[in-house]
């Protein structure tokens, strides 16, 4: 064996184990069920349901008439508040959240309480309405209630 093609192997080995590993962290994300808390009369939140879902994360809805003592249990200020609560293993999702911004969470595993849309914006997962849309941040706080924006929308 060449010295090239000795290298090429390592390359090609170390590539196939990346994409095993890669493989492997799929079934962790959906293995924890998304618990979703919110309001039976909730419009907006089912359509952020189905958003989740046709993104592949397992579902799990909880409806609940009064949600402030979740909201509070799980650190959401109401600065952070939205209409639904979500628990996703460790981590809280607060609102109309895009999906793939759940899925880097999962993937960057940051030492965070969770994520979270404030209000309700126009044009976010859930809050389609035509074509009207207004700028949003994810935000990304921690239990000592730090803040800081994970993603700009
Ligand atoms: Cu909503
Ligand atoms: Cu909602």
């Amino acid at each position: 064996m060449t010295l090239q093609f000795r290298r090429l192997t390592v390359l090609f080995l170390a590539g196939s184990l990346l994409l095993a590993l890669l493989q492997l962290s799929l079934p962790a994300l959906a293995a924890e069920k998304l618990q979703v808390y919110k309001s039976p009369y909730c419009g907006c939140c089912e359509a952020w349901v189905d958003h989740m879902r046709a993104a592949g994360f397992a579902v799990e809805v909880h409806d609940v008439e009064d949600l402030t003592e979740i909201k509070q249990s799980h650190g959401i200020t109401p600065d952070l508040a939205s209409c639904h609560t979500a628990v996703l293993g460790d981590y809280v999702i607060e609102g109309h959240v895009p999906a793939q911004d759940v899925a880097r969470l999962l993937e960057a595993t940051p030492q965070a309480k969770g994520l979270a849309v404030p209000g309700m914006p126009l044009g976010s997962p859930g809050m389609e309405q035509g074509e009207r849309s207004q700028p949003y941040d994810v935000i990304v706080f921690t239990d000592s209630g730090r803040q800081a924006v994970f993603a700009r929308h």
